[in-house]
């Protein structure tokens, strides 16, 4: 017992002053490492090269740890995603919620119908705006819907609809609106919206 104390004291010392000359860096090279993981289906920086895959660069804090949470805990659907998201402890997915929260979101270069999402733009504003501003660009509740994925947000809403994955109850009230007075064209409308905002 005294020896492993005389052994391990250096050690924590010289971990201690590294910590204090680089606390930032050494946080950021960690997180850096565990992201490196995710850049195979999620792309470098988090920007996806799509189209199923989201992007998660600029993904608010709160909302990557919370829906981190939901695949560990199946609350959201997905096969890949719960099984990846069950090998990191609470405090790796902190690191990581921070890391990619300070990466820039970059818009998915994608094709969309200039029709669709011109109609689209009025049902996002009726509907979706209170929840998701400036056009879906601001993350704060979720991720910022423009410019990520059409078909990664079409097959997250389908998830929703069914009632595979969990959602915000009120959210789901609108949504529910919406497809009930504009069908699901009404749906596909704003996802062209979304997939339009490329600025
Ligand atoms: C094998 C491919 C793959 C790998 C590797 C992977 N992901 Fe994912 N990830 C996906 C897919 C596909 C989805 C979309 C899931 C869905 O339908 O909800 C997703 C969704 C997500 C979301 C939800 C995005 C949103 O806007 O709600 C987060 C957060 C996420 N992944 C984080 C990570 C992190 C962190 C890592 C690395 C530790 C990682 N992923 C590694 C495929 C992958
Ligand atoms: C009352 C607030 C609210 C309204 C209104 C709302 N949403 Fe949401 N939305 C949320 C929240 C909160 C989330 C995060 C998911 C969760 O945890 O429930 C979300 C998530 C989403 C996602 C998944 C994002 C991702 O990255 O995976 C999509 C797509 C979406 N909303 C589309 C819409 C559309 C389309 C409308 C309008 C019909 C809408 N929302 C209206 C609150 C809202």
């Amino acid at each position: 017992m005294v020896k492993l104390k005389r052994l391990t004291l250096p050690v924590m010392l010289t971990v201690g002053v590294m910590g204090a000359g680089s606390a930032l860096a050494g946080g950021v090279d960690r997180a850096a490492i565990l992201a490196n993981t995710c850049a195979g289906c999620h792309g470098p920086d988090g920007v996806s090269t799509g189209p199923a895959t989201p992007s998660i660069a600029g993904l608010p804090e709160e909302y990557f740890i919370d829906v981190m949470k939901m695949f560990q805990e199946g609350e959201r659907r997905n096969t890949i995603m719960g099984r990846i998201a069950k090998g990191y402890t609470d405090e790796e997915i902190e690191l990581m919620a921070k890391y990619f929260a300070k990466l820039p979101h970059r818009p998915a270069a994608q094709k969309f119908d200039p029709v669709k999402a011109k109609y689209g733009k009025k049902l996002h504003e009726k509907y979706c705006e209170k929840c998701h501003e400036e056009g879906g660009r601001v993350a704060d509740s979720s991720g910022p819907l423009a410019g990520q994925w059409k078909p990664y947000l079409q097959f997250t809403l389908d998830d929703f609809i069914n009632g595979h994955s969990e959602v915000d109850k009120k959210m789901k009230k609108k949504l529910s609106k919406l497809i009930r007075k504009e069908g699901m064209d009404g749906v596909r409308a704003v996802l062209e919206y979304y997939a339009s905002e490329q600025k």
